[in-house]
């Protein structure tokens, strides 16, 4: 009886190391395939002397896209956040194809109404700018869902400034639309052109 104890004991203390020793391998493997993701988050989470790293607003979309592609194009370090509401997450795959090293573009999913959310970003992220380009754009919707686009192009605006302010990054560029100007008698459109104040921009 003691014999058989003894076995069924040393069996068990058996598969217990094999069990221990197969967990620290597969720890050391995921460390492994991690550490490359690390890296090359890092770069984005440090400034690095000679590159300018923006945030694009609403990067899935169509001028957000754009803006990246030609920021990308001139050596930019490059952000998207997108809330995905529209956009498209095929603009930022193409991009991420065209510009796969490591520092160049990633893309966040996220709400800029979520203040929790854009803090944690920019705690993250070393931005040297911001490019705003995160908003509902549809004139004729607008007259429909006011509220919708004042929610999100005002106090959704607000979130992203507040964090800017707190991580004391200094430069934004702001997309309005020229749509402000209905149709203008004369052209080119100047700064001094009477503007009309009835839909989404207002
Ligand atoms: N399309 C034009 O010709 C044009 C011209 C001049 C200015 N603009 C301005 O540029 C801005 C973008 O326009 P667009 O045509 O690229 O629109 P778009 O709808 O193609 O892109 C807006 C992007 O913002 C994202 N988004 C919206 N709300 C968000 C939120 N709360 N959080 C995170 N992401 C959010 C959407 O998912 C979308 O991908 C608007 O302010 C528009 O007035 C557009």
């Amino acid at each position: 009886m003691d014999y058989l104890d003894s076995r069924r004991k040393s069996r068990c203390a058996g598969k217990i190391i094999a069990a221990a020793l197969c967990i620290t391998v597969c720890i050391i493997i995921l460390k492994q395939n991690q550490s490359p993701t690390y890296s090359s988050l890092s770069l984005f989470s440090q400034h690095e002397l000679g590159v300018t790293h923006v945030l694009v607003t609403g990067g899935a979309g169509y001028i957000g896209s754009h803006a990246a592609l030609r920021l990308l194009k001139d050596s930019y370090r490059v952000t998207k956040v997108d809330n995905l509401s529209r956009g498209n997450l095929g603009a930022v795959k193409v991009l991420q194809d065209l510009f796969p090293e490591p520092g160049r573009l990633q893309f966040i999913y996220a709400d800029l109404g979520d203040a929790k959310a854009v803090n944690k970003i920019f705690a993250e992220n070393a931005f040297d700018a911001v490019m705003h380009f995160a908003a509902v754009a549809y004139v004729g919707e607008s007259t429909m869902e006011p509220l919708r686009y004042y929610h999100n192009i005002t106090s959704n605006t607000l979130v992203v400034l507040e964090a800017m302010a707190a991580h004391k990054v200094k430069t934004l560029i702001y997309s309005s639309t020229c749509a402000t100007y209905g149709e203008p008698v004369k052209m080119p459109i100047t700064e001094q052109t009477p503007q009309i104040l009835q839909c989404y921009w207002v």
